[in-house]
């Protein structure tokens, strides 16, 4: 796949997609969404990779935010129509049957932060820094901040960091739950390549529903949640990788998955 803002490479079943804007610190404008859009709509449906790697080009950033200097001109119908795009794009990335690892090397903010949360899991370098300065810029957050924001770290927290603007460093983004893990910056990509290869290693079937049952299950009280799991977990035992993955433990040798 070529782009014009965004690498693409994918081995062993790791796609690793790099937003690269760097001179403008790898800003969202709509051509970016568009490809981002473009490249997880051809990944959904690629059976060969099993789970992808989302981080930023340079030093310094990982995205911070959606593209002020498009931004500056719009009128309240293109700025509906641009958060609309994010949405489009965002959820498509929650919503990718494969996990999606944010490896965050630098500045998230605003539009970057809210990429960050689309994913399933964060890890961040020391030098990241995350925040939603939107109210700096006299606007709110557009591409799910104010949603995805809340349900990870909590309605009085996201108040804090949205009606502040304020940025939070690495160890405090990890303290309150927003990333995964934090590492040294020349470790980042190492680790998440690491756990994307241990994610991609396992059967399947399981590491997709997996995913869908805590997504959706979320969404759901928890009698209905736990009628879907029971649901999810029978759908299991209708894959290969589930006999293999039992035969495999009680014959005491290691499985081999194929999906499923
Ligand atoms: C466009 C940006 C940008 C952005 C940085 N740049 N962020 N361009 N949109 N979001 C550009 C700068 O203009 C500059 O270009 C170059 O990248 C380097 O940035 P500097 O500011 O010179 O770097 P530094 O002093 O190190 O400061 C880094 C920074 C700062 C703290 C990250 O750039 C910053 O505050 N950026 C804006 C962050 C922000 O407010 N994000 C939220 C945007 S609103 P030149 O050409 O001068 O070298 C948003 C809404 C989402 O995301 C929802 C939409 C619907």
């Amino acid at each position: 796949m070529e782009f014009r803002s965004l690498l693409f490479e994918a081995s062993e079943g790791v796609a690793t997609l790099t937003v690269n804007r760097p001179k403008a610190l790898n800003a969202l404008n709509e051509a970016t969404l568009k490809e981002l859009q473009c490249c997880f709509a051809g990944i959904q449906d690629n059976q060969e990779i099993k789970v992808v790697i989302l981080t930023g080009a340079g030093e310094k950033a990982f995205v911070a935010g959606a593209d002020i200097a498009a931004m500056q001109a719009f009128d309240a119908l293109a700025a509906r129509e641009f958060a609309r795009l994010g949405h489009a794009v965002f959820n498509l990335i929650e919503n990718l049957p494969q996990p999606v690892i944010a490896a965050v090397n630098g500045f998230a903010l605003g539009g970057g932060c809210e990429l960050a949360m689309a994913c399933d899991i964060r890890l961040a370098g020391e030098n990241a820094r995350f925040g939603q300065p939107e109210v700096n810029l006299g606007v709110i957050p557009g591409f799910g901040g104010t949603l995805r924001l809340a349900r990870l770290v909590g309605k009085g927290r996201a108040k804090e960091l949205i009606l502040t603007g304020e940025m939070i460093d690495a160890r405090e983004a990890h303290r309150i739950g927003l990333v995964n893990q934090v590492l040294p910056p020349g470790e980042l990509l190492e680790s998440a390549v690491k756990m994307a290869k241990k994610i991609a290693s396992k059967g399947q079937v399981a590491v997709r529903l997996g995913k869908e049952a805590i997504d959706n299950g979320l969404e759901m009280d928890q009698d209905r949640a736990a009628r879907y799991e029971a649901e999810l977990f029978g759908l299991c035992f209708a894959s290969a990788d589930q006999k293999e993955g039992m035969a495999a433990f009680l014959e005491k040798r290691a499985a081999h998955f194929r999906g499923r």
